[in-house]
């Protein structure tokens, strides 16, 4: 699968603009503060259905206007697809698929699947267990629409837990009472769990030849996922309320559940070292790239379709070596790269385009 043409009409920085890309490489180059990561957004936004850096509409809108749309027009393997987004300062946003109006967020997931990298998704490494989550979440649920919403509804039974937790006078009285909640909530954690498992088992190999790859065999990267790791769906639930119960006094104290998926966490290591705390810039940054990369694989398996890479100027760091590895790792899927500086040969299935104050040029 790959993206056609964008279409972009009062969205950020863009009044009108009309880009067709490449199916591979699509360099987009530019001083800073021009609009190369607006553009990423607008793909994003196509097929997530929400932005990665507000969760304020408005902010989408050219500012002074009062409506944005991004087009996008999709090649997939045996049909196209076109996806709209129209933003509105007063209402809420409408998203078409081929010109029929979705009822929820559900029914554009997976549609067109991304695997995206920005600066601030080195976080995924750094900061703390929440962003390494979101990676997780929001990649599971593109080639898992069940899952998607058992999220939804994990939150909603959790929050409901949280406030019998936070409004329970009496202990005894709370202990007589959570049980129905309690096996709610894990009935639905332990799905969340398993369905986590499956998907680091399943791209911590690829991951691991993928960094071996670019770093001429130099790093060993491992991933494993920090909760409960068992195998079997159903001995996940048992635990879990056996956690539930055995955790209570602490949860009542604290006012909120202490334990679940809402609290796991991912461990990666370099040669045995744990990257989240000392890994140097560059290799967390390439752990991250490897993961993606692994993700990239993994997609196409599951839903039969290549998902586009957008990476949002995520090269600085890598040193000109790795640099050319990992682009080859990704030689066959398309990437849409935003950069300040860029300057190596490309094949013909590829392009350079100039960003210049919201104006997108194609270089020849
Ligand atoms: N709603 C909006 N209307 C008009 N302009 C906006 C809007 N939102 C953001 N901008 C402007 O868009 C400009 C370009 O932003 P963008 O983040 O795309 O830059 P960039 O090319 O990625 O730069 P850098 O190389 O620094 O990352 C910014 O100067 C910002 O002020
Ligand atoms: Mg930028």
């Amino acid at each position: 699968m790959y993206i056609e043409t964008v279409k972009l009409e009062n969205f950020r920085n863009y009044s009108c603009c009309e880009v067709k890309l490449k199916p591979h490489l699509n360099v987009f180059r530019g001083s800073n503060a021009q609009g190369k990561t607006n553009f990423l957004e607008s793909i994003y936004l196509s097929s997530i259905g929400k932005s990665p850096k507000t969760t304020k509409e408005k902010e989408l809108i050219l500012w002074g206007k009062d409506r944005a749309k991004i087009s996008i027009k999709i090649k997939k393997q045996y049909h196209e697809q076109t996806i709209e987004t129209i933003l509105n300062t007063n209402i809420n946003k409408s998203i078409k698929i081929n010109g029929l109006n979705i009822r929820k967020i559900g029914d554009l997931i997976g549609e067109m699947p991304i695997v995206y990298f920005s600066p601030e998704e080195i976080g995924l490494i750094k900061e703390g267990p929440a962003d390494r989550r979101r990676f997780m979440d929001i990649d599971i649920s593109q080639i898992n629409k069940s899952y998607f919403y058992l999220l939804c509804r994990y939150e909603k039974v959790l929050s409901q837990r949280n406030k019998l937790l936070k409004e329970s006078k009496n202990f005894d009285i709370l202990k007589e009472t959570i049980d129905l909640w309690d096996e709610q909530l894990a009935d639905i954690a332990s799905k969340i769990i398993y369905y986590r498992l499956e998907f680091i088992e399943k791209i911590k190999t690829p991951a691991k030849e993928v960094h071996l790859n670019i770093t001429a065999n130099k790093e060993v990267l491992e991933v494993a996922y920090q909760g409960i790791r068992l195998k079997n769906q159903k001995e996940i639930y048992e635990k879990l309320l056996s956690y539930y119960r055995s955790s209570l006094r602490k949860d009542f104290d604290f006012g909120y559940t202490t334990i679940g998926p809402h609290r796991d966490d991912i461990e990666i290591t370099i040669n045995g070292i744990d990257v989240r705390n000392f890994g140097s810039q560059g290799q967390q940054r390439l752990a991250t790239l490897s993961l993606k990369v692994a993700e990239l694989v993994l997609f196409e398996k599951v839903l039969g379709e290549k998902p586009i890479l957008l990476l949002d100027d995520v090269l600085s760091e890598l040193d000109v070596k790795r640099c050319k590895n990992f682009l080859n790792e990704i030689k066959d899927y398309q990437t849409i790269l935003t950069t300040t500086k860029f300057s190596r040969n490309l094949d013909e299935e590829s392009a350079i385009f100039n960003v210049k104050n919201a104006i997108i040029e194609e270089k020849v």
